[in-house]
């Protein structure tokens, strides 16, 4: 299976630094068909248009930080994932720790977007991970089956679920091979109990993901690509990271 890399640009770029990183990753792609992985740009939603223009015809897809469960209404300040759909955005993150933390997002809430992103024809990005305090505690494995129980949809179309140990997020510690390797078996365990496409479901690792690590991490079992923030922002470092794929 061709590897997932992700960027998260989280509230990052105004819209020439935004239009200037698409274009030069555009650039570099030689095309869907022999590009070294599925590429996904999800840049602050003000970005949006300008990096889906940036990109046309290169293969990368763009997707969003977050969306709403409802299709249209009173919710100031959000954004439908329908309205993702419309500007030409193929995926959405959603649930991701920041989300989780700043607006004290559930599972529940987030099984309602990453469903309204599959009936809008997004594929949902759906993030999980265990803090700090539940890795010490001995629940993360506990804790990851838990929220993909809880924020996954049983059905409907393709989904893709990010691991990310919120404490590896930002932090440039990575937890070690044999325990991204141990959650991300079960967390396949966990989904092939839950949809029929189980065992086909992209399980991308996050949290302080750059060039030096990619390999390492992508060549973990279950490991189906890679989540990435802030390497995401460079050009160069973010190119290394997809070959990483590739190899
Ligand atoms: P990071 O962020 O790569 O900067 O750790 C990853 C993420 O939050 O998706």
């Amino acid at each position: 299976m061709t590897a997932v890399i992700a960027g998260n640009w989280k509230m990052n770029g105004l819209r020439a630094d935004g239009a200037a990183l698409a274009k030069a990753l555009a650039a570099k792609m030689p095309g869907a068909s022999s590009a070294p992985c599925r590429m996904v740009l999800c840049p602050p939603a003000t970005l949006i248009a300008d990096v889906i223009a940036a990109v046309d015809g290169s293969g990368i897809s763009v997707g969003g930080q977050d969306c709403h469960s409802e299709e249209k209404g009173a919710y100031t300040g959000n954004i439908a994932a329908v309205m993702l759909r419309d500007l030409g955005c193929g995926h959405v993150i959603v649930g991701h720790s920041e989300r989780r933390r700043d607006f004290g997002e559930t599972d529940a809430e987030v099984a309602d977007k990453a469903a309204a992103a599959q009936a809008a024809g997004l594929v949902p990005i759906i993030c999980v991970g265990e803090t700090l305090e539940e890795r010490d505690a001995g629940e993360a494995v506990a804790v990851v089956e838990r929220q993909i129980g809880g924020a996954v949809p049983p059905a409907g179309g393709e989904v893709i679920v990010a691991y990310e140990p919120v404490w590896a997020i930002g932090t440039g510690r990575t937890p070690t091979m044999e325990d991204v390797a141990e959650i991300h078996a079960a967390a396949r365990r966990t989904l092939s109990g839950l949809r029929g496409d189980g065992d086909q479901v992209p399980i991308l690792y996050g949290g302080s993901a750059k060039a030096a690590n990619a390999a390492d991490l992508l060549a973990v079992p279950d490991v189906g690509g890679l989540l990435v923030g802030g390497a995401s922002l460079d050009a160069e470092e973010f190119w290394a990271i997809a070959n990483a794929a590739a190899a």
